[in-house]
């Protein structure tokens, strides 16, 4: 029997691969556009990093990390997401140091241990950014105008950025007795879940996709009416900030984060299309990670995309494979070995060159050629070799010009590397 992939982690293959590409090139170009620079740090971790930052009675801590034992019992965890990563290179590098802002990005892989579906795998990819070191609301307004200028420019619309804010650890413990004593009047109303976390993580509970909770938890009090006069004016100054820079929101008083490390705003780009799994990217302030983690006290701000996610929406306008400038059709034993030189001294010049390798007939070669969508083609036979010229044909304007075949590299070349 053949071997096959583990359950919830994909292959990504030529065809999609190119998606990917364009949405980590366009990552690249914005991010660095807003001062960002990209920092790669390890897949794996000590347990507990995640555990201190993500919170030991989260989702992701409690059922969904991939933790082992190495061969010296350290126990070990698969990263679950980037920022508390991130946090930990940035206090062990004393990047602080450098600058008095920090402004790094991020893409690869992070696992959950969940139950696969349509945009929920348990190998999936972010892209993140996180800004340390400013306490300003500009900030906050600065890193979601990026988000939505990115969905701008890789054309995903139907999103909806949806922001709250979670307070901080003075106004948050006095929602949370609000919340507790509400959630209290309603136990026998909420599922298992909601009764065992209301306790120890009431805001879970506003996040619970049970109908019946959702119904028991309608007039639930809400953060954003107990936040301190701190938590208060960051959060209107934010909004403030978005509506000068004309980047669209709506606040969402229900939102929670699946992460305990945010303090004042958070926030989702929330789309329609992808069913339940309509958050496709998330983020928002953690003011005191960097502390808690053992750094000196520097505020801090982020987000993170599902890559998976954006492919899915990109998908319905596929992002093209690239196509060969050329396509050589050879045709006997010596025309072969004149278009084998020719295509790799193209290659070399980084010009996108393909040939056949079987001694196929013509109308099979020039059939590759239009699978491959190859711009031009070169025909190449004994009476070509001898004549010393041949026919390129321009496979999009269906003109054919006759060119030398001393210097063509060069001529070539110049043609399409031009601009
Ligand atoms: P998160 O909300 O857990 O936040 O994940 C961010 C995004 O990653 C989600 O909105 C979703 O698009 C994608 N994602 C999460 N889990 C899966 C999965 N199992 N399969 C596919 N996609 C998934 C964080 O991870 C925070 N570190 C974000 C952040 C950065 N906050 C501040 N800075």
């Amino acid at each position: 029997m053949s071997i096959t992939g583990i359950k919830g982690m994909n292959d990504i293959l030529p065809g999609d691969v190119e998606t990917w590409q364009f949405l980590e090139n366009h990552a690249r170009r914005i991010f660095r556009a807003y001062g960002f620079a990209e920092i790669r740090v390890p897949v794996v971790e000590k347990t507990e990093l995640f555990c201190r930052s993500i919170g030991e009675t989260t989702d992701i801590v409690e059922k969904e990390m991939y933790t082992f034992d190495d061969k010296s019992g350290h126990s070990l965890t698969l990263r679950p997401e980037g920022t508390a990563p991130v946090i930990r290179s940035f206090i062990e590098n004393k990047l602080y140091a450098r600058d008095s802002v920090a402004k790094l990005y991020y893409l690869g892989p992070m696992f959950r241990y969940e139950r696969p579906q349509k945009g929920r795998y348990r190998q999936f990819h972010q892209i993140g950014a996180e800004i340390l070191g400013v306490e300003d609301p500009k900030i906050d307004a600065q890193l979601l105008a990026m988000l939505s200028h990115y969905f701008e420019a890789v054309e995903i619309g139907d999103v909806e950025l949806q922001i709250n804010s979670l307070g901080c650890p003075e106004c948050r413990p006095g929602y949370r007795k609000a919340l507790t004593a509400f959630l209290e009047e309603r136990l026998p109303a909420l599922c298992d879940d909601c009764r065992r976390r209301y306790l120890t993580n009431p805001l879970r509970v506003l996040d619970c996709k049970v109908p019946g909770c959702r119904e028991a938890t309608a007039g639930a009090p809400a953060m954003l009416d107990h936040l301190c006069e701190g938590c208060d004016s960051h959060f209107a100054r934010v909004q403030g900030f978005l509506r000068d820079l004309g980047t669209p929101f709506v606040v969402n008083p229900r939102m929670v984060r699946g992460l305990d490390y945010y303090s004042k705003t958070t926030f989702e780009m929330v789309t329609n299309s992808l069913g339940s799994q309509n958050a496709v990217a998330a983020g928002g302030r953690y003011d005191g990670l960097v502390e808690d983690l053992g750094g000196p006290a520097l505020p801090g701000i982020g987000f993170a995309m599902g890559v998976e996610r954006l492919v899915l929406m990109k998908n319905s306008q596929q992002v093209e494979p690239p196509r060969p400038e050329l396509f050589i059709a050879a045709l006997g034993e010596a025309a072969a070995n004149h278009a084998f030189r020719l295509m790799t001294s193209l290659q070399r010049r980084c010009i996108h060159c393909e040939m056949d390798y079987e001694g196929k007939s013509l109308k099979s070669q020039l059939r590759r050629a239009d699978k491959l969508r190859a711009r031009h083609v070169l025909i190449l036979g004994e009476s070509e070799l001898t004549a010393g010229t041949a026919p390129l044909r321009d496979m999009d304007g269906g003109t054919q010009d006759l060119l030398p075949l001393a210097g063509i590299e060069e001529l070539l070349a110049e043609r399409w590397t031009v601009g």
